[in-house]
């Protein structure tokens, strides 16, 4: 009996398709990676750009030896029960972590993955900005012109602002992002105090023109203090009501890192007694925030939405490289940027 054309393609691709080892990307990123991965696995992708909820992870991860997710997705023991033994590697499309059980992971023998520090330059830059934004009124002085109120031409007083150029700029966390800060602060000859678990080399310090100080002497000298620090249950609200109260009332506290560092009721308690100056925050406790929210309404705040490392090119990048990571663990070879390199013996 002579078989169809058709149905021959049919029987030979669903042979290759078994072949493919099944991977679930929880979302629609930068298509980069998407592409990569779809060579080689049968890829089960949600499809849309937002972020899955947790019933329908569980019911997609099913059977799955790699997840692709982004910081948005809860990755905890029930993700990885759901998806069975067959489950190597969860790569995230971000530098943070904190969304991922490590230690539940790193008991399965489940390989951790982050973008690293490709996103470094992008988060700098926007640090900047918001540093510039809050500082220089550059959003009051937008908006008072396209609502029709500048009417006297240039004045005296108008949006007068702080200084940037020769203030005193506190990193906490000096890190890969946190040194892209300190050199953009060079060339505002700002003067550097960093504070960090770790103290670096005399070295590393020089080059980046940035003095070690305590915790403390942060809070008390900056006149900008950015947070850069990555986040885990040891600094949850590490900036709360004492912290805020030792900063100097003429100071701008930044962050680009985690939300959950700072105690964000505490940050409107400060902000609206005027205990720091202002705010400049691309992170929250919970996101979304909504335009209700006391945060929203307060005047001496720039509030941007989770933006940090949101470049075209940037994005494409991390997408390469979570889909290179997953891949790689896949393939039984050492990733770029393994979390929990304990494992790391285990592959070749
Ligand atoms: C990260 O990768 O951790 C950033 O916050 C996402 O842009």
């Amino acid at each position: 009996m002579k078989i169809p054309f058709h149905t021959l393609i049919k029987v030979n691709f669903n042979i290759l398709y078994m072949d493919k080892k099944k991977i679930f990307i929880t979302r629609k990123i930068n298509s980069r990676g998407i592409e990569l991965l779809n060579k080689y696995y049968d890829v089960v992708l949600a499809n849309s750009s937002d972020s899955p909820t947790k019933k329908v992870m569980i019911k997609k991860v099913k059977n799955v030896y790699g997840i692709l997710c982004t910081l948005s997705e809860k990755i905890d023991a029930d993700i990885m029960n759901a998806a069975g033994s067959n489950l190597k590697v969860i790569s995230t499309y971000s530098t943070g972590y904190d969304h991922i059980d490590v230690c539940e992971a790193t008991k399965r023998g489940i390989y951790v993955t982050t973008t690293g520090n490709i996103l470094s330059e992008a988060t700098a830059d926007l640090t900047f900005a918001l540093i510039l934004t809050i500082s220089r009124k550059i959003l009051e002085g937008h908006l008072y012109i396209i609502e029709g109120k500048w009417k006297k031409g240039w004045t005296p007083d108008l949006f007068l602002g702080t200084n940037i150029y020769g203030s005193t700029l506190g990193i906490l966390g000096l890190g890969d992002i946190g040194s892209a800060v300190a050199k953009r602060a060079n060339g505002f000859n700002m003067n550097i105090i960093y504070n960090n678990r770790h103290r670096l080399s005399k070295s590393r310090e020089n080059k980046l023109n940035a003095t070690f100080v305590t915790f403390e002497k942060l809070l008390e000298n900056s006149d900008f203090l950015s947070i850069h620090t990555n986040f885990d249950k040891k600094n949850f609200h590490l900036i709360d009501i004492r912290e805020l109260q030792k900063m100097k009332k003429t100071s701008f506290l930044i962050n680009t890192s985690r939300g959950s560092i700072i105690n964000e009721i505490s940050l409107i308690k400060a902000l609206k007694n005027r205990w720091i100056a202002g705010a400049g925050l691309d992170v929250f406790e919970t996101e979304p925030i909504s335009n209700q929210y006391e945060l929203s309404k307060l005047k001496n705040v720039i509030l941007l939405p989770h933006i940090g490392s949101a470049t075209v090119q940037t994005r494409e990048r991390m997408s390469k490289v979570a889909a290179i990571n997953l891949h790689t663990i896949l393939s039984n070879k050492k990733p770029l940027n393994l979390v929990n390199r304990e494992l790391l013996q285990n592959l070749c």
